[in-house]
């Protein structure tokens, strides 16, 4: 990690000089370190897409049914009708309990190599199974007792036989969450206006922004943050883009935000080498996400840029460095799909909602 700041210290010089006018090599080496978002979302050999089973995935995430007392669905906490999160500090699950962690957006979490803050879950597959059985978020005694719930709807058993017609018991917690990955495969937010510059329009980005664009590339932002969905760049799927944070400590954001008390990847791994580390989140839509970090504290785009700097790079930027890098950040919005709710199928007694 030294490199970074290394090479913070030395681009720091050429910074002092303020927000000017970028030459036409510098936007060039920036550019060309950056990438637009790829074409093709991977996806595992043992779970090709198919529009059946992305349907399938689709009901299932909008589910309510599929938590304890019927009220929370994924899309509770993800909304794909925004910025595919909550707009909360942190989740809020049955009975309005609440969690420690902030719900990072779906938009584009099919280009994660791993999932959550802490890098817990190596695929969408893994990850789906979690919030289902989570005593915050969906409640259910376990996984058996969510695929009872399934099949007391008949509607999901014809889904289910059409998504996996190969399968001699296709209604099966294993194929829900295949189901709802596939689902998740199709949550991708292309042609952003970086990727409409990146791929020959000159005039999708801003001034503002391609200043940004030049700085979070000097100061070495994006060599944490780099890669097409840029929160890592060559990572293999299952393998994370861990790094500290705070990186500098004893900076006056540690305490004002509460920065130390989740201790992120070692919660997992209990190895003290994983203490602060995090997963490295993604840029793409990162305007429509607020608030910011692990745990919600962050309120605005500006400040977050702002603890990046210190806390990662040990640098000050000016105001107006600050809202380059911002208007950059806003280029990485998308377009969202429309989503429209499916019609959930019903029960055989018509009533909506299984008893808690
Ligand atoms: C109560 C709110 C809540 C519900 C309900 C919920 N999630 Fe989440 N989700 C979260 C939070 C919070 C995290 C981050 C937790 C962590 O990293 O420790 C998360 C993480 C994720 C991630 C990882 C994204 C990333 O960038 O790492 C995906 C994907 C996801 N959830 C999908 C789902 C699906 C699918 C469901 C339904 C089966 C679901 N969630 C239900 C709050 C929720
Ligand atoms: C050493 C690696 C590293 C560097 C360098 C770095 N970041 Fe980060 N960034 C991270 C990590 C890790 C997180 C997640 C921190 C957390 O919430 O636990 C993060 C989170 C963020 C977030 C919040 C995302 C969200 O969804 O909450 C923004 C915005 C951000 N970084 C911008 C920047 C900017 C701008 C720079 C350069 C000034 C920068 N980062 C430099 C590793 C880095």
């Amino acid at each position: 990690m030294k490199f970074i700041l290394l090479a913070a210290l030395v681009c720091g010089q050429t910074l002092t000089n303020g927000a000017q006018a970028q030459s036409d090599k510098e936007i060039k080496e920036a550019l060309s370190a950056l990438q637009a978002l790829p074409k093709k979302v991977p996806t595992p050999a043992d779970n090709p897409q198919s529009v059946v089973k992305v349907e399938l995935g689709k009901a299932l995430y909008f589910d309510p049914r599929l938590s304890k007392d019927g009220t929370i669905s994924c899309n509770s906490c993800h909304n794909v009708m925004s910025g595919g999160d909550d707009g909360r500090p942190v989740g809020v699950g049955i009975m309005g309990q609440r969690g420690g962690r902030g719900s990072p957006t779906v938009w584009n979490s099919a280009f994660n190599t791993v999932q959550f803050w802490d890098g817990r879950a190596a695929t969408l597959e893994d990850q789906a199974k979690g919030p289902l059985t989570n005593p915050i978020e969906m409640g259910m005694e376990s996984h058996d007792a969510v695929m009872a719930r399934v099949k007391k709807i008949p509607g999901y058993g014809e889904m289910f036989k059409k998504a996996f017609p190969k399968d001699k018991e296709p209604v099966s917690i294993d194929n829900l969450a295949r189901a709802i990955a596939s689902f998740e495969r199709t949550l991708v937010t292309p042609d952003s206006a970086f990727d409409l510059y990146k791929n020959g329009n000159k005039k999708a980005l801003s001034p503002a922004a391609i200043r940004g664009m030049v700085l979070v590339h000097q100061v070495g932002c994006t060599s944490c943050h780099g890669g097409g969905n840029f929160n890592g760049e060559g990572f293999k799927m299952g393998e994370g883009n861990y790094q500290p944070f705070p990186q500098v400590p004893g900076s006056g954001y540690d305490k004002q935000y509460d920065l130390l008390s989740d201790k992120g990847r070692y919660e997992v791994t209990k190895k003290d080498e994983d203490k602060n580390l995090w997963r490295v989140p993604t840029w793409r839509n990162v305007a429509l996400t607020a608030p910011y970090f692990h745990n919600g504290k962050v309120k605005t785009l500006d400040e977050a840029v702002r603890v990046m700097a210190k806390t990662q790079l040990d640098m000050e930027l000016k105001d107006d460095q600050v809202s380059d890098v911002v208007a950059f950040l806003n280029s990485l919005t998308g377009k969202l799909p429309t989503i429209v709710a499916p019609k959930l199928p019903q029960l055989a007694n018509e009533s909506l909602t299984p008893e808690p």
